[in-house]
C-alpha cells in the first residue's frame, strides 16, 4: 500500500482555520487534516466561528479570544493555535480546565515589529507625516530654520525600553548599533546577558520614565500591566519625550496620554495600538498632529505573516499528532 493511500485511509483531525493563509500552509494542513477555511478578507463574523468550531479538534486563528463559553461551544476542541504573538485573549484558567493546547508565533515577527518601533521613533522625532502634510498641502514656501519646525534628534539620545523581551532586544541592536543610543530598560527580570552585549542599563520603571528621551512600551497585556501607564507615569517623563507603545493599547491608560498630549507633558507619541481597535473616529489623537495613529501593523509585512500562519499551522499539526507543539504559551506548558 502507498505512503499516500495509507495517508486516505487514517481518519484526519478536523480543524477550522478562521482565516485565509497562504497555499503553502493550507498544503501543509491538509496533508494532516480535515480542514475548512474561512477564504474572505473581512474578519470571520462570531456566530459564523462559533458554528465552525462545533465539531473541530483544533483551530487556528488570528484572534484567539478563547473563553469559558466559547470552549463550551467546541467540545472537541484540543488545541487553539493562534497567529499572534500575543494571547491576551486566551482564557488561561479555562484552558487550563479543558486541557487545551495553547500556542503562539514568537520569534518570526521581531524584526517586523522592530522596525515599524524605529519608524514611529524617526517618524515622531523628525515629524516626517506632519511636514509631508506641510509639503502636500503647499504651505512650504520659505526656508524651515526657526524653533516652530526643529524636530528632535533619535541618534546619541536616550531610549528607555519597558518590557526588554525577544522584540525589545531587537529594538536594542537598532539603537545601540544603528543609531548610537544609550539605552536603559526595565523588564521585571534582568538581562545581564544583554546588558554586557549592548551596553545598556537596567533602571527601576520610574527611572526609565524619568531619564529617557524616548520611552518604548513592550510590554504584553495581563492583569499585572493593564494600565501601566496612566498619569503619574506620564507626568515623570521629560516634556521633550517621545512615547512609542507598539505592544497592547490596554497597558495605556489612554484618557491620561490624551491629557499628557494635550497638556504639552510629553512632546508626541507613535502608536500602533489603542484601547479599542479599530479607533473611535471622535479619538482625540486623531487630530493631533504630534501623534502618529496605524492601525496595529507591527507585524503586517508580507513575510512576517507568511512565517506567522506557517508557525502557526506547524503548531496546529504538531499538536494533533499527539505531539508537543514547538510553541506552546508559557502558562500552558
Ligand atoms: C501579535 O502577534 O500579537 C501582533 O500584535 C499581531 O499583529
Amino acid at each position: 500500500m502507498t505512503n499516500r493511500l495509507e495517508e486516505e485511509l487514517i481518519m484526519k483531525p478536523k480543524v477550522y482555520i478562521a482565516k485565509p493563509v497562504p497555499k503553502e500552509v493550507e498544503d501543509l494542513i491538509a496533508r494532516h487534516c480535515d480542514y475548512k477555511m474561512w477564504r474572505k478578507d473581512e474578519p470571520i463574523p462570531e456566530s459564523e466561528l462559533l458554528k465552525e468550531i462545533a465539531d473541530v479538534e483544533g483551530l487556528m486563528t488570528p484572534k484567539g479570544i478563547i473563553t469559558k463559553e466559547f470552549l463550551e461551544k467546541a467540545p472537541n476542541l484540543k488545541i487553539v493555535s493562534n497567529i499572534a504573538v500575543g494571547y491576551d485573549g486566551f482564557d488561561i484558567s479555562a484552558m487550563k480546565e479543558r486541557n487545551i493546547i495553547g500556542t503562539h508565533t514568537p520569534f518570526v515577527l521581531d524584526d517586523a515589529v522592530a522596525d515599524l518601533v524605529f519608524g514611529l521613533i524617526l517618524n515622531t522625532a523628525r515629524r516626517i507625516n506632519e511636514f509631508d502634510q506641510y509639503v502636500k498641502n503647499s504651505e512650504w514656501n520659505h526656508h524651515l530654520d526657526s524653533e516652530a519646525y526643529f524636530g528632535k534628534d533619535v541618534h546619541h539620545a536616550t531610549l528607555g525600553i519597558i518590557g526588554l523581551g525577544r522584540i525589545g532586544e531587537k529594538i536594542v541592536k537598532r539603537a545601540k548599533l544603528g543609531f548610537d543610543m544609550n539605552v536603559i530598560y526595565h523588564n521585571t527580570s534582568r538581562k545581564y546577558d544583554l546588558e554586557s552585549k549592548y551596553s545598556i542599563d537596567y533602571r527601576e520603571m520610574n527611572d526609565v520614565l524619568k531619564e529617557a528621551d524616548f520611552v518604548v512600551l513592550m510590554l504584553p497585556l495581563k492583569e499585572s500591566t493593564y494600565h501601566i501607564m496612566g498619569s503619574a507615569e506620564f507626568g515623570m517623563m521629560k516634556e521633550d519625550a517621545v512615547f512609542i507603545n507598539c505592544s497592547r493599547g490596554k497597558v495605556v491608560d489612554e484618557e491620561a496620554l490624551i491629557d499628557a498630549l494635550q497638556n504639552n507633558q510629553i512632546r508626541a507619541a507613535g502608536l500602533d495600538v489603542f484601547e479599542v481597535e479599530p479607533i473611535d473616529k471622535d479619538n482625540p489623537l486623531l487630530k493631533m498632529k504630534n501623534v502618529i495613529t496605524l492601525p496595529h501593523i507591527g507585524s503586517c509585512t508580507r513575510d512576517a505573516r507568511f512565517d506567522m500562519a506557517m508557525k502557526a499551522a506547524e503548531n496546529l499539526v504538531t499538536g494533533l499528532t499527539g505531539k508537543t507543539p514547538p510553541n506552546v504559551v508559557k502558562e500552558l506548558q
